[in-house]
């Protein structure tokens, strides 16, 4: 008779729920000499999260990886309970990866009635994702910070993919004196160029086709500047054109900015960073690369 229960796969990673428990674990591996490397993440994993546990087992004893779907950093009108929730397939991943422990708490234990305290970002959030998703980068740097503060990280892992949001953590670090090193980790794409996404899933076969425009448009970008345009503006319109000719449905922002301030260039005389949100179909898409002359 086949068995009825749903099948939860066997897994050696351990999963915690609470702060406590998470603390027991971080003073276990500490006493035993470990470094603890961290990778906060919202689940629904790809190879570009493992990417990240893969470096974090590289350098680290003892890694932790976080699966939270964060409130806080989500819009009102965004994809907050639609975005995709995948324990179960995510357990299995990061076991397989190597994964000491997960941290994976409920939105009641990360913020408790009477919650009241957020990290205000620093000013590189305001261009760009700031100003399509106000409110977004508070949300990240508060669960952002209080995960390093419940993991009492070493190290902590973030994609390139959110070029905008690294760099802000990065300076929050600064800013905060946070004792922890970031590290940021290139951009898993597919094979035709698309960056890996929680998102990408939402797509349909013709909007995953369509999703290729971002890509196009960043390679534009890059093609330009290596035939030595310098021109911010020019390159940017043409980011512009390249999308809408790839059939995006709408675009939040394409353009060149500064790898470390993110203000917008408008002469190149340096490395810049090409970055890219559009919509195709209902699904916000985002990605970046950075430009060397
Ligand atoms: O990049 C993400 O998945 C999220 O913004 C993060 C860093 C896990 C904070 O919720």
């Amino acid at each position: 008779m086949p068995d009825s229960r749903v099948s939860v796969p066997r897994t050696n990673v351990r999963v915690v729920e609470t702060a406590a428990q998470l603390r027991s674990e971080v003073t276990a591996a500490r006493s035993a000499g470990k470094t603890i490397g961290l990778i906060p993440t919202m689940g629904a994993l790809h190879e570009g999260h493992l990417s990240l546990v893969r470096a974090a087992r590289h350098e680290c004893g003892f890694t932790i990886a976080t699966v939270f779907v964060n409130p806080t950093q989500f819009g009102p009108h965004e994809d907050f309970d639609k975005y995709p929730r995948t324990m179960a397939k995510d357990l299995e991943l990061l076991d397989s990866v190597g994964t000491d422990v997960v941290f994976a708490p409920d939105r009641q234990s990360v913020y408790p009635s009477g919650f009241s305290t957020y990290v205000d970002p620093p000013e590189i959030a305001n261009p760009w994702e700031g100003q399509c998703r106000p409110g977004h980068f508070r949300g990240v740097t508060t669960i952002v910070l209080k995960l390093f503060h419940l993991a009492g990280a070493d190290v902590a892992y973030f994609g390139q993919k959110d070029y905008q949001q690294a760099r802000v953590i990065q300076r929050m670090v600064e800013d905060l004196d946070v004792p922890v090193v970031v590290r940021v980790c290139p951009i898993v794409r597919e094979a035709d160029g698309l960056a890996m996404s929680s998102r990408n899933r939402y797509l349909d076969a013709e909007q995953r086709n369509r999703a290729l425009a971002l890509w196009r448009s960043l390679s534009l970008a890059r093609d330009l500047v290596a035939a030595g345009e310098r021109d911010g503006a020019r390159v940017a319109q043409a980011m512009h054109d390249r999308l809408t000719e790839l059939g995006v449905d709408r675009i939040d922002y394409a353009g060149l900015a500064d790898p470390v301030t993110l203000q917008p260039v408008a002469e190149i005389q340096g490395p810049v960073v090409a970055l890219i949100a559009a919509h195709v179909g209902q699904t916000r898409l985002i990605d970046n690369l950075r430009i060397e002359i």
